[in-house]
């Protein structure tokens, strides 16, 4: 059985001053990657010594709520000093429930997974071309990406029987033409009334209500974060702005990883005001830890009320403080170290998909959690879900994208919720918003 070896085990190893040394199909997360760079931590493989690199150096950048208008597309507004948002006032409304499974509320999704473009697809440098069209609701939801979470979000749209159109957006218009055929051929299986087109780009999907991009690139052997990040920034940034011009009035669900950094880059470059942008990952990291709190023999995963917010990585915070099933506190359910244990395999469980898979990544729970959250706007369930979106001040927290549970309507974000917060839960999702706005710096620096 493989170990997935997460920051903590690369601290730990620090601390020894020691080399972490991984046995024969052990995965290490890629944040562990980067925390042993940064620590100077020796990664022993069993096939190859990977040696750290020089410390990335500090950074401060971070993106404002206005969206960055004459500033370069792909560099986020500098902060305006003296600036911050309210904290939660005591007047907030009660807390609502969190989310739980059967008809109730989503868990949310994402990172971009390597899945997106197929591996080895070309950059999508030809999609800007603006449409003919004024833009303006459609009935029309466009998938981009036709790799495997592209198809699962697809399939799971069309299956909800809500828009008039699906069309599926790859560089690769066969593969996306394909797709959306055999998809058209479940209509009469999965009863649904949607016309499903594939297309090569955006541009000629047409004028969208939802967009969701999951075109990115996987990090392949030898590949750093940052490679990753610069060359899926190159296609979710040419992607927004492609979907600005084509779909002034869309809203926007960035897949694509490393998701809280994509997310922020999507809004920067599309223009649009930060509330119709939004990010997949909460959904899919709530469903997991769900999931695996169903697996501990509470009941059934739906019945689980949970959240996870801050990063979709390592950051992330699953607040137990809030954390039920059926009804009553985990605490009393589940012995401490296996929740404790629960949390941080939902933390992990991206890359133990990767390392059962061997080649790509999970597609199937972040496909059906992106489709998910469309459905939720769509259909104005009113429900709390955890999305990657702009910190507005609610949890002390500004100017950043990271997950945050939120109300999402027709048009976006409609409010993000305060919880109420245990002080340590507090700390943690303040530090994810601080470590995801030091990558955005890096991430801007670079490009
Ligand atoms: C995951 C990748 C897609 O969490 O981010 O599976």
């Amino acid at each position: 059985m493989s170990t997935v070896w997460g920051t903590r085990d690369v601290e730990a190893a620090a601390q020894r001053g020691a080399t972490l040394r991984l046995g024969p199909g052990d995965v290490l997360t890629p944040l562990a990657r980067d925390r042993a760079r940064e620590l100077g931590v020796t990664i022993a493989s069993a096939d190859a010594a990977d040696r750290p690199a020089a410390p990335p150096p500090p950074s401060s950048g971070t993106t404002d709520r206005t969206p960055p208008g004459s500033t370069s597309a792909t560099t986020p507004a500098t902060r305006r000093p003296g600036r911050g948002h309210p904290r939660p006032s005591p007047a907030t409304p009660p807390v609502p429930a969190l989310p739980t499974g059967t008809g109730g509320p989503v868990r949310s999704m994402h990172p971009p997974s390597g899945a997106l473009f197929r591996r080895g697809a070309p950059l999508p440098s030809g999609l800007a071309s603006p449409a003919p069209h004024g833009g303006g609701a459609t009935g029309r939801v466009v998938v981009v990406g036709a790799g495997h979470v592209g198809m699962i979000a697809a399939m799971r749209l069309a299956d909800a029987d809500v828009f008039d159109e699906l069309v599926l957006v790859d560089v690769d218009e066969g593969r996306a033409a394909g797709i959306a055929l055999d998809l058209q051929h479940t209509a009469a299986l999965a009863d649904f009334a949607t016309r499903v087109r594939g297309v090569a780009t955006v541009a000629e999907a047409g004028p969208a209500d939802y967009v969701v991009i999951t075109a990115g690139r996987p990090r392949r052997p030898g590949m750093s974060r940052a490679d990753l990040v610069s060359t899926n920034a190159e296609i979710v940034g040419g992607l927004a702005r492609s979907v600005a011009a084509t779909s002034p009035h869309a809203v926007v669900v960035v897949v694509t990883n490393p998701l809280d950094e994509m997310t922020q880059h999507a809004w920067v470059c599309s223009g649009f005001p930060s509330g119709r942008v939004v990010g997949m990952a909460g959904v899919l990291d709530t469903a997991r830890f769900q999931a695996l709190v169903a697996l501990e023999g509470t009941g059934r995963a739906g019945a689980v009320e949970a959240i996870a917010l801050g990063s979709h990585g390592e950051e992330m915070v699953i607040p137990l403080s809030r954390a039920r099933a059926g009804g009553r506190a985990l605490a009393g359910q589940v012995p401490a170290e296996r929740l404790s244990a629960v949390v941080d395999r939902a933390r992990g469980s991206g890359a133990e998909v990767v390392g059962l898979l061997r080649s790509g990544s999970a597609f199937l729970a972040p496909g059906t959690s992106a489709a998910r959250m469309v459905l939720a706007m769509v259909r104005e369930t009113g429900e709390v879900m955890s999305a990657a979106v702009l910190a507005d001040g609610t949890y002390g927290i500004s100017d950043v994208y990271l997950g945050l549970p939120v109300r999402l309507g027709r048009h976006g974000l409609r409010e993000i919720v305060a919880l109420d917060l245990s002080a340590a839960e507090l700390t943690a999702l303040r530090e994810a918003g601080e470590r995801i706005r030091k990558r955005v710096g890096s991430m801007a620096r670079a490009s």
